[in-house]
């Protein structure tokens, strides 16, 4: 685990960055954590307008994606076009295939449907343990994060101790609109994710992800049978221990 960082030490970790732009916060973070930083990306469009500056301002920062085996085709296809386009390498992580065959035999494929513990257990196989293998041993990780995202995500900084995990989460588009995300994506001709065209605003895994109707929450099409305070697989530890605390009783 990282050296922990009190709350002074993140503070001024957020005044350095305050006046960055998010192509300043990625150079920042590559030059202040080098290999013990990574970015996550699910290939968003967040995180694809994350990687187009990466790929200008920190090339060497590692980039990973944790793919659940249950991604849609379309996922795929922008991950495809993005390694094309900028020659980056993405590793990509997946589930340990001992726990989805327990998880898949023991309850069904599916399962994510039976119940919000079912669901968060399936989030936790899929994807959590995959990320907290791939943090173990890192100093600070890189998300796509912005606080108009969710009613979980109001508080986010653009700089925060991830306590859950053990390290510094660094969330450059913190304070970015949908449509500063869009706007960087058509001025910078950036690859994004076909299923966006198609009312989707949010995208993860292809059973649990639909298109939304105009004017409905942009979180609306995740888990859309689930209340919305329910509405994080993990990944993101939110107002304090709600989200861990529900992932780790399934351990
Ligand atoms: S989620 O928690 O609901 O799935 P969301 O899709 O909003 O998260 O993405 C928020 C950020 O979490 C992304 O910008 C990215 O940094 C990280 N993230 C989400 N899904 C993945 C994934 N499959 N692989 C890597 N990072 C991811
Ligand atoms: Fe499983 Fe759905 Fe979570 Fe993907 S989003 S890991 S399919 S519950």
């Amino acid at each position: 685990m990282a050296k922990c960082m009190d709350n002074p030490e993140i503070a001024a970790l957020l005044a350095e960055t305050a006046s960055m732009s998010a192509e300043d916060v990625l150079a920042w973070a590559a030059d202040r954590f080098g290999a013990k930083a990574a970015f996550a990306t699910s290939l968003g469009a967040e995180d694809q307008a994350l990687t187009d500056m990466l790929s200008r301002v920190a090339p060497g920062l590692a980039i990973f994606t944790l793919d659940t085996g249950r991604l849609p085709q379309e996922t795929y296809d922008v991950m495809a076009a993005t390694r094309e386009r900028y020659g980056l390498r993405i590793e990509v992580l997946f589930p340990q295939a001992s726990d989805v065959e327990k998880m898949m035999t023991e309850r069904g494929p599916n399962s994510f449907r039976d119940s919000v513990d079912s669901r968060k257990h399936c989030c936790l196989v899929r994807k959590v343990l995959p990320l907290r293998r791939r943090l173990a041993g890192l100093e600070a990780w890189i998300t796509g994060l912005r606080r108009e995202q969710a009613t979980t995500r109001t508080d986010l900084a653009g700089v925060e101790w991830d306590a859950g995990n053990g390290l510094v989460k660094i969330n450059p588009l913190a304070d970015w609109s949908a449509e500063d995300v869009w706007a960087h994506i058509r001025s910078n001709d950036v690859p994004y994710n076909a299923l966006h065209n198609q009312g989707y605003p949010s995208i993860g895994c292809e059973p649990c992800t639909r298109a939304v109707a105009e004017g409905e929450d942009i979180r609306a099409g995740r888990w859309w049978w689930e209340p919305p305070r329910q509405k994080e697989c993990g990944l993101h530890v939110i107002d304090g221990k709600m989200v861990r605390a529900e992932a780790s009783r399934q351990e």
